[in-house]
């Protein structure tokens, strides 16, 4: 079984998508898995304008840039918690050191996860933002519950045994099993097919995405999709590995198309033009501009 996706390069052109589905998007607004529709998630939350997985980067995101979709990526304390963390130390994003795993969810709690961002980012500081809290899961959903849409990313799982159990009893617990909530109203992403294949084990119900690197999709081959099909409905690659051949090899078999990071506006109207259905971005105000102005054209 793979770990990571595609080894052999790539040949043959392959007629390109377009971006002409837009006009489709009026009457696919409420489905989130229509291949029609372009998707606007939130990567780590508004984290180009706000600390990454915080409340508030979630609130801005959903109710002021109008994401689509929050994104979380999950880390897991030493006493079984998962909270809401990109990287596996608290360094980067907090005032402490120390892996996660290493910390209960109170001393994780006891860390200031926004003062880091005003540092690092001088044009957008707040006051506000000092001192804020590394927010659980639990806490997202007892938020937003059937509100928002989620993009979950198991981190790490091979770091976090019991990750995916966790994730579905959690969900399960604030009424949003797969059963209980709106077609890809909750997305669960991984670069691990392991964690993936283990989430649909246990419950078959949610949609999944292959996330991959740049040099993995840029060396996609049908079979490697052959076999992501079998698991997942979408590719979440980087935007960095995305051509127009592969993109329109990896659309023309309906699988959905999310890559990451997309911040600049040049590379969201590349990423459209190719045929993609959604990216991840920092900026979803950016996002829904390109969207709007392609739409008038
Ligand atoms: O989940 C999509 C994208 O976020 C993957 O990269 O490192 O930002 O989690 P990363
Ligand atoms: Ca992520």
């Amino acid at each position: 079984m793979m770990k990571q996706i595609g080894v052999t390069v790539l040949t043959g052109a392959i007629a390109a998508t377009s971006f002409g589905s837009i006009d489709a998007l009026a009457h696919a607004k409420h489905d989130l898995l229509d291949p029609n529709r372009v998707v606007n998630i939130a990567h780590r939350g508004a984290s180009g304008y706000a600390p990454e997985h915080t409340m508030t980067a979630y609130q801005l995101s959903h109710k002021k840039l109008k994401a689509d979709y929050i994104e979380i990526d999950l880390q897991m304390t030493k006493d079984g918690q998962l909270i809401a963390m990109h990287d596996e130390t608290v360094d980067r994003t907090t005032n402490g050191t120390g892996a996660v795993k290493d910390k209960t969810l109170a001393e994780i709690k006891h860390l200031d996860a926004g003062s880091w961002f005003n540092t690092a980012n001088p044009d957008y500081a707040k006051a506000e933002y000092k001192g804020l809290h590394v927010p659980t899961l639990d806490e997202i959903f007892d938020k937003y519950g059937k509100h928002a849409n989620y993009y979950i990313e198991t981190k790490s799982p091979e770091v976090y045994p019991g990750m995916e159990e966790k994730l579905l009893k959690t969900l399960q617990s604030h009424g949003l099993s797969s059963n209980r909530v709106q077609p890809g109203q909750v997305m669960i992403q991984s670069f691990s097919q392991a964690s993936l294949l283990k989430i649909k084990a246990l419950d078959e119900g949610f949609p999944l995405v292959q996330l991959m690197d740049a040099p993995t999709v840029q060396s996609i081959t049908p079979e490697a999709l052959d076999e992501i099909q079998t698991y997942a409905v979408g590719l979440g690659p980087s935007y960095k590995g995305l051509t127009r051949e592969n993109t329109a090899m990896i659309r023309e078999r309906g699988l959905l198309l999310h890559p990451y990071t997309v911040n600049e506006k040049v590379d969201m109207e590349r990423m459209l033009d190719y045929g993609v259905t959604g990216v991840f971005t920092n900026y979803a105000d950016r996002f829904n501009e390109v969207l709007h102005d392609m739409k008038k054209k």
